[in-house]
């Protein structure tokens, strides 16, 4: 009888061993260079130049998260950008509180996510009103979301209190402006707060 318990010992049980180990080294390696984290992260951002992409995919590698681009259904011209013509789309859009620009793209599985990070370029002093269409357009119960930005020298200014409002059910922080060129150090150290 103990001879038969020592063989399903060695048969099945030694390999089952070495199989777990081998998966979570695996699991490991797909982290590597990233925070270690058991939460599920996404880092969705717009970006009108650019700017703002560049540092969300920084962000993306350093917390190991999935990432998504907000687009807009009409994209924007430089025309739109001008920012000196106080009838261009992008002064228009933000002028009006209740101003929400169509979206051509969806998160499909918002609700597999704990951790949002959400980009955007600083515009008016605030987060441009395609960042409000998405803060409406997902149920955020339970979620921590966390405003980044990147702007020509203003800060985030009251842009998560904004975002907050828009989706009660999350908890929004106030989050802040990168330089594009952040280091990841200092962009990892700023996120494993909330990972
Ligand atoms: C319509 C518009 C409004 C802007 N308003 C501000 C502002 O209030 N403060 C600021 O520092 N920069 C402002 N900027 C500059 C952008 O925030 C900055 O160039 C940003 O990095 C662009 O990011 P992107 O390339 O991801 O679109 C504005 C730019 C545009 C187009």
């Amino acid at each position: 009888m103990k001879k038969i318990l020592l063989l399903i010992l060695v048969i099945i049980i030694i390999p089952c061993i070495f199989m777990f180990k081998a998966f979570a080294d695996s699991s490991k390696e797909i982290k590597k260079g990233s925070i270690m984290s058991d939460k599920k992260i996404l880092v969705a951002f717009f970006s009108a130049t650019g700017t703002t992409e560049k540092l969300a995919q920084k962000l993306a590698k350093v917390t190991g998260a999935d990432i998504f681009e907000i687009q807009a259904e009409k994209p924007y011209t430089d025309a739109d950008l001008d920012w000196r013509n106080n009838n261009s789309r992008s002064s228009l859009e933000m002028e009006d509180r209740n101003c929400r620009p169509a979206i051509s793209s969806k998160v499909e599985n918002m609700e597999s996510y704990e951790v949002v990070f959400i980009g955007f370029p600083i515009w008016w002093y605030r987060e441009p009103s395609i960042i409000d269409t998405f803060m409406e357009s997902y149920d955020f119960t339970g979620k921590t979301v966390i405003p980044f930005a990147t702007s020509g020298g203003s800060p985030i200014g009251n842009s998560g209190e904004n975002m907050q409002k828009l989706a009660s059910e999350a908890k929004v922080v106030k989050g802040r402006c990168f330089s594009v060129n952040e280091s990841e150090e200092v962009l990892k150290k700023w996120a494993s707060e909330w990972l």
